[in-house]
């Protein structure tokens, strides 16, 4: 995988200019119906969608998104079928092998968010392994919600800051959101969900407090660099107030 920026693409760039959303958190939904249309197993779509995530991620550092966070496979997902739970671990593992001397290669830090407890040892182990390979590049941090969910991520950090003794006057915003998985990283200024669901599914619960959401009815499969580029044209045109009004937005911006 290439994630180069060609030249060509910087026209198409322009109308972004400083609107571009530093941190995009993507819940990558419908796999299972886009395999469904075609007559394929599950697996066909859930196969598919992990070739359009090598393109995302690419189109990402193109646009010059700076945090891109997946969701992969979610504390809820170990409700599916064992044979699927199997098949999406066993895609983990062989999305590692194949795509992580590429991705370091072109400068991206891979970081995992979630509970490596419960994941296949093996696996575990490679999802380590990639972490620390790419941990000091600096183009595209790319965190892997994998065995991830919203509010075991809160019951996590409670438990963490019990451990360490915080005192109740020292419990904040700032402190909760620092014992999370994205710790250090800024909130993600852009949600998108593919396939039509309106929902979180408990990802980024705390995180998304004041992010933008974007849903389409394109299947994960199918979304495109056009369709991530749609995405980020929308967020462009919105207005975040974060509570203000717009009489006070357009006295700070002059
Ligand atoms: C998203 O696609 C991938 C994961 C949740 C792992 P789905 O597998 O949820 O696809 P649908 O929703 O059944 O179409
Ligand atoms: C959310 O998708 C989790 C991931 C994309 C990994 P699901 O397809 O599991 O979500 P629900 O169950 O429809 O809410
Ligand atoms: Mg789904």
């Amino acid at each position: 995988m290439k994630i180069l920026t060609d030249n060509s693409m910087e026209s198409d760039m322009e109308d972004l200019t400083g609107r571009v959303p530093r941190h995009v958190a993507i819940i990558m939904d419908g796999n299972g119906r886009w395999a469904k249309k075609r007559g394929l197993p599950r697996a066909a779509g859930h196969r598919q969608g992990t070739e359009n995530l090598r393109k995302i991620i690419r189109a990402a550092v193109e646009f010059d998104v700076k945090i891109l966070t997946i969701y992969a496979f979610s504390t809820e997902n170990w409700n599916r079928p064992r044979r699927e739970v199997q098949l999406l671990m066993r895609i983990l593992e062989m999305v590692i092998d194949r795509e992580l001397a590429e991705l370091n290669q072109e400068g991206v830090q891979i970081r995992h968010i979630g509970e490596l407890d419960g994941i296949d040892s093996r696996v575990a182990k490679k999802v380590v392994q990639a972490c620390e390979t790419t941990a000091h590049n600096t183009r595209l941090i790319l965190n892997v919600a994998f065995n991830y969910g919203g509010r075991d991520e809160i019951v996590h950090a409670v438990q963490n800051m019990m451990r360490e003794g915080i005192a109740p006057e020292d419990v904040s915003e700032e402190s909760i959101s620092q014992h999370l998985y994205t710790g250090d990283l800024p909130d993600p200024d852009l949600v998108i969900r593919t396939s039509g669901e309106f929902r979180l599914s408990n990802f980024l619960i705390w995180q998304s407090a004041y992010a933008e959401h974007y849903y389409t009815d394109v299947l994960w499969p199918d979304f495109d660099r056009i369709c991530f580029k749609a995405a980020l044209d929308e967020f462009a045109t919105r207005t975040r107030r974060f509570g203000k009004t717009d009489e006070q937005l357009e006295t700070e911006s002059e």
